[in-house]
């Protein structure tokens, strides 16, 4: 077995690393109440910022988790507050013109209607999975993640988009009409047939001919070059095939997250938390992604619900070794040095074959902070997913 002898994370660990990631999210609230945190920190510490971003549902996210760890009442309140703020967001379709709603609604207000009831949540929720169909295909059969939906430049679907597809499901849930769900799968089907390559490497974001919807080619964004493997996308793509089987109970995706996920596996440095693209390892001198392992781990550990007994362990150790390694060296240990829950991660890195911008990298991001939690909370309980 790889890693064989690189230790797991203990319960006390867990729960440490859980109290203190609740205790930090408290001493943020008088500052990220009526604001959120930025997508990512700047030497360590996040600024404010409007609802206006596609990561705002991270931090309220974080306070849901915060508030499922110790039931205090002021993470409530806020809570509440944010989903006032999202219901707000979608009324009045402040930056949703694009395909982030579930990472956007998920975390914030699908858990606070799935925590406390929320009705304002469910009702922004809903309108989110709504603004999200709106960017369906159905020549192509995706969603489209970027751009004005007529132009060929914009006509792709890129690997993040898995984890925004729980939304149409549990809207479909809620509502009784089967018209979310129908595109969740289509938009499943496509990306999972054209991102994931024959060696289980994946691509970023896949474009498509816009008069036939056929397959045209792969492109990278954010990971180093087009043929490689962006590191955070590798783990969108376990934690979507996770998702995917979950949702559809098609077998084929239980193959294909063994395979993203032996890939990754096999291009982790010694330490088991990645590089920002899986090109490079140990030696190379290049920023790491924190927050793939943590999305990577909460992957897995879903994953190992459907899977029989001894396959899962395997997936359960990983994560669990791999959360040791996040909060041995990368957690914040001292609110001093930081206000966010997790370092040396990796949002957006410009390298000469890339087409995207240079920021967040050897960072906290807000992501990398909510799926910290997410994999620690799993890892201490039987957790009702938001997602
Ligand atoms: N979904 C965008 C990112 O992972 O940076």
């Amino acid at each position: 077995m790889l890693f064989e002898n690189m230790p797991v994370i203990t319960k006390e660990e867990i729960q440490d690393a859980l109290d203190f990631s609740t205790n930090q999210v408290i001493a943020n609230l008088p500052e990220f109440t009526h604001k959120f945190q930025k997508a990512y920190s700047e030497n360590g510490f996040y600024q404010p910022i409007e609802n206006n971003y596609w990561t705002t549902g991270f931090w309220t996210g974080e306070i849901w988790l915060a508030y499922e760890n110790s039931q205090d009442e002021r993470l409530k309140e806020a809570g509440e507050i944010q989903i006032d703020s999202f219901l707000h967001r979608i009324d009045n379709k402040i930056e949703v013109d694009h395909h982030d709603m579930g990472f956007l609604y998920s975390p914030s207000c699908v858990a606070g209607y799935k925590l406390i009831g929320s009705e304002k949540g469910k009702e922004a929720a809903i309108k989110a999975a709504d603004q999200l169909i709106t960017r369906y295909h159905p020549v192509g059969e995706f969603i489209q993640a970027w751009g004005p939906m007529d132009a060929p430049e914009n006509y792709r679907l890129i690997i993040d988009c898995l984890l925004n597809l729980p939304l149409l499901y549990w809207a479909s849930e809620e509502t009784g009409d089967n018209k979310y769900r129908d595109i969740a799968e289509k938009h499943i089907h496509t990306a999972v047939a054209n991102v994931i390559r024959e060696d289980f490497s994946t691509w970023h974001t896949f474009f498509f001919d816009m008069e036939t919807g056929a397959p045209h080619h792969g492109a990278t964004c954010q990971g180093y070059r087009d043929g490689s493997a962006w590191a955070r996308g590798q783990a969108w793509g376990i934690y979507g095939c996770a998702l995917a089987y979950k949702y559809t109970g098609r077998k084929e995706y239980i193959d294909l997250f063994k395979g993203v996920t032996e890939y990754y596996m096999t291009h982790l440095p010694k330490d088991m938390v990645p590089f920002w693209d899986l090109e490079f390892t140990d030696g190379d001198d290049q920023p790491r992604d924190s927050s793939s392992a943590s999305i990577a781990a909460c992957g897995m550990l879903e994953m190992i619900k459907y899977i029989p007994e001894e396959e899962g362990e395997i997936y359960k150790k990983y994560a669990m070794q791999m959360m040791k390694s996040v909060y041995d060296n990368y957690a914040v240990k001292d609110s001093k040095e930081s206000n966010g829950l997790v370092l040396h991660s990796t949002y957006s890195n410009h390298s000469p074959y890339n087409t995207c911008n240079h920021y967040g990298v050897d960072e906290c991001n807000s992501w990398g902070d909510y799926f910290y939690m997410e994999a620690l909370t799993r890892l201490q309980k039987d957790w009702n997913l938001y997602w």
